[in-house]
């Protein structure tokens, strides 16, 4: 096993530009749920040469994520781990998002905790949604960033009473994961590795385009026409942040957030009431 390995997690608009990025002479484990994409997606990158393998994998499930981890230890040095398997609140109801979004991320985390490599680095795809709620009491930031994995759905403020639509669900999931890296970027340092996410703005992705045809779409095009750069980001801009924090450059940096959105939550913050 002197190979190094790159596991990439959700083989949809992001999880493929990042494939791109960083697989190219490592052996590259690309895990999806969905059979189809991920055949497709392995069948066109090993096409292009990469050295693919792949794992039908269901990120809110622990057995299926603890068999990931494992079969990526198998191939070799896990030195890079990219998870951005999601859901978006039009695509799936509240529970969905939760156990993908929200657990999933957390299974993903302290399965790989287990086998990343010295050296090695992790990235999680969040949201600029998670920037946009209101901040959550102290108290539920920790819970959220240190329950365990197999109690954290049971916390009272993620029962279906405390969580009304399948946006708010979005938003808190998102807004978890960034906290549940800043308390595995501990126990990944302890093997020497390190862990980040990031958090996209509207990226031009299946999801992206799926989310601006539904009800939220205008509202997402306003806030893009009136951000830093004005336009949709590309799979290829969070790749760029995603090489960048698994890189070498990054070696100081680690538990922490990037927002990657154009300007839209600078924006969105500081702009002046009109009249
Ligand atoms: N596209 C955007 O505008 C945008 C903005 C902010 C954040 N994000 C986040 O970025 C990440 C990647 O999104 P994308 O735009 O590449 O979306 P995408 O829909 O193109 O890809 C997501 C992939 O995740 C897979 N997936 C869903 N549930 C899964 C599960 N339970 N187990 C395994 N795989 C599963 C899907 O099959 C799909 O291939 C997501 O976490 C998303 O929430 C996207």
């Amino acid at each position: 096993v002197d190979k190094d390995v790159a596991v990439v997690i959700g083989t949809g608009g992001m999880g493929q530009a990042i494939s791109r990025r960083v697989g190219g002479g490592r052996a590259l484990l690309l895990a999806d749920f969905a059979e189809g994409t991920l055949a497709a997606v392995a069948e066109q990158l090993r096409g292009d040469g990469y050295d693919v393998t792949t794992r039908l994998t269901d990120v809110s499930d622990a057995a299926s994520v603890a068999a990931l981890a494992d079969a990526a230890g198998e191939l070799g040095r896990v030195t890079h781990v990219a998870h951005t398997a999601g859901l978006s609140p039009v695509q799936a109801p509240t529970a969905a998002i939760l156990h993908v979004d929200l657990l999933g991320v957390a299974l993903v985390l302290d399965a790989f905790a287990a086998v990343v490599a010295p050296g090695g680095a992790g990235v999680v795809i969040a949201s600029m949604a998670g920037h946009m709620a209101a901040p959550l009491p102290p108290e539920r930031e920790l819970a959220l960033a240190t329950t365990p994995a197999a109690e954290l759905l049971a916390l009272p403020f993620l029962q279906p009473d405390a969580v009304p639509d399948p946006g708010t669900a979005y938003t808190l999931a998102k807004r978890a994961n960034a906290l549940r890296v800043q308390a595995a970027a501990t126990t990944w340092g302890a093997r020497g590795a390190r862990v980040n996410t990031i958090s996209p703005g509207v990226i031009s992705t299946p999801m992206g385009q799926q989310e601006l045809s539904g009800p939220s779409g205008e509202g997402m095009r306003g806030m893009v026409s009136m951000s830093g750069t004005g336009r949709l980001g590309t799979p290829d801009d969070i790749a760029d942040a995603a090489a960048f924090l698994l890189g070498p450059q990054a070696s100081f940096i680690t538990g922490t957030d990037l927002l990657v959105d154009g300007g839209v939550v600078a924006a969105v913050r500081t702009r002046r009431a009109v009249g």
